[in-house]
């Protein structure tokens, strides 16, 4: 509430929460529990200027059961102006974005909890799962109970598969909460596909349990002549486990399983935010650099030697940006300068990169290879 004018930040008055049940708090370590967050965007439900007015102290409360996203909406706020219509009907609003039945009474929402957090098992087929490790994880020490305890599993599901349509429905807020221009798919259309990451917990009662990440949306897209380009249209992962690795893993795992698809010809990109063109960048980037054939044809017996972290990466990446001109031919290899645009384009497709994000690739490494 900004100086008595009854008027209140969407963005701050929205809470969000994943709520866990009792059991599966007890296996988080003291430094893991998840308070709330808040969304970074709220102009597509609460309008424009991100402001809601008529109330004092409020508090959009909107709870989601960590694994099944079963949602709770409570409204509270100290004061409200007298029925006026300039108050914004914020519950009103906020229940045209998520699916109807969602609780509001908390007692029955945290047994709902209590029974999601058995029952609830993720929907459609696991095609990647990790550990978290030193270089996917903040948590200060992974050497002992979080290793046995804690896994990631990413799952690809379609429309298709039974309640998935249901749960993505529930999921989908994240993608206007999050996203700039981001909206509501069509979910009567053909063609989805998604990927979702779960964090997987073992109880102290041996039982695991599945808890939300993040997920992605792709689309088909007819590929002439008989294969399907896929394109990656939505991509989030929630505040509490963002910088932690999981955005890359789950790029990773949605490039992997392109590749293990021979009806996919190729991986796009959907005007992806800066954020998500670093991720895809620099694990585009490692997969090459690591990529030993690749690497040989491309350089010659040298390659790119040195260190391939982040830093020189990022150092090549704004060269590229900036276009600076090669500095001289020092390989031996297809990469040049300058490059053997048919052996590019022969990797490309085998590699399944799209054209523009390829160039930029090559680019960037033989830019590297000239430092
Ligand atoms: N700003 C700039 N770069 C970032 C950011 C950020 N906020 N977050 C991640 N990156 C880049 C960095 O290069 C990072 O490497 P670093 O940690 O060594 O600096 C690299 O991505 C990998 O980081 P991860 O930890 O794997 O990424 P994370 O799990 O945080 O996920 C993501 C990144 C997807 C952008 C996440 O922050 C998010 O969901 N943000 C909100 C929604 C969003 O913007 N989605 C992408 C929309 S575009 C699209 O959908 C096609």
């Amino acid at each position: 509430m900004a100086g008595g004018d009854w008027t209140t930040n969407s963005n701050e008055a929205l809470t969000l929460s994943l709520v866990r049940a009792r059991e599966d708090k007890k296996a988080l370590r003291d430094d893991e529990s998840f308070e709330q967050f808040h969304p970074t965007f709220t102009y597509p439900i609460y309008g424009e200027d991100e402001k809601l007015y008529g109330y004092e102290d409020l508090v959009i409360d909107l709870r989601f059961a960590s694994g099944s996203l079963a949602q709770f909406l409570s409204v509270r706020y100290a004061k409200k102006l007298d029925a006026s219509s300039t108050v914004d009907n914020v519950e009103g609003i906020l229940s045209e974005f998520i699916p109807s039945g969602y609780e509001t009474d908390e007692a029955t929402f945290l047994s709902r909890v209590e029974e999601d957090a058995i029952s609830f098992k993720p929907i459609g087929k696991l095609i990647h799962s990790y550990k978290p490790s030193p270089q996917t994880s903040t948590l200060p020490d992974v050497s002992d109970t979080s290793e046995e305890t804690v896994e990631y599993e990413v799952y690809h599901a379609t429309l298709d598969d039974p309640g998935f349509k249901e749960y993505h429905r529930r999921m989908q807020i994240f993608i206007l909460l999050y996203i700039e221009a981001g909206s509501y798919i069509n979910d009567e259309e053909e063609g989805w596909e998604f990927v979702v990451l779960y964090e997987k917990r073992k109880r102290t009662d041996g039982i695991p349990t599945h808890h939300f990440v993040g997920y992605s949306s792709l689309y088909n897209f007819y590929c002439f002549p008989e294969r399907v380009r896929l394109r990656l249209s939505q991509f989030v992962i929630l505040p509490p486990y963002q910088r932690q690795g999981h955005g890359s893993e789950l790029y990773k795992a949605i490039y992997h399983y392109v590749l293990s698809r021979p009806a996919v010809s190729e991986l796009t990109v959907e005007d992806p935010a800066e954020a998500f063109e670093d991720l895809r960048d620099r694990n585009d980037l490692r997969m090459l650099l690591t990529h030993e054939q690749f690497m040989r044809e491309g350089f010659g017996d040298s390659g790119v030697t040195g260190s391939h972290g982040g830093g020189r990466v990022m150092k090549a990446k704004s060269r590229a940006r900036t276009r600076v001109a090669p500095l001289g031919n020092k390989g031996k290899g297809k990469m040049g300068p300058p490059v053997d645009r048919a052996w590019a384009e022969r990797w490309r497709k085998d590699l399944k990169i799209a054209g523009r994000q390829f160039h930029r690739l090559v680019e960037m490494l033989v830019l590297l290879h000239l430092d």
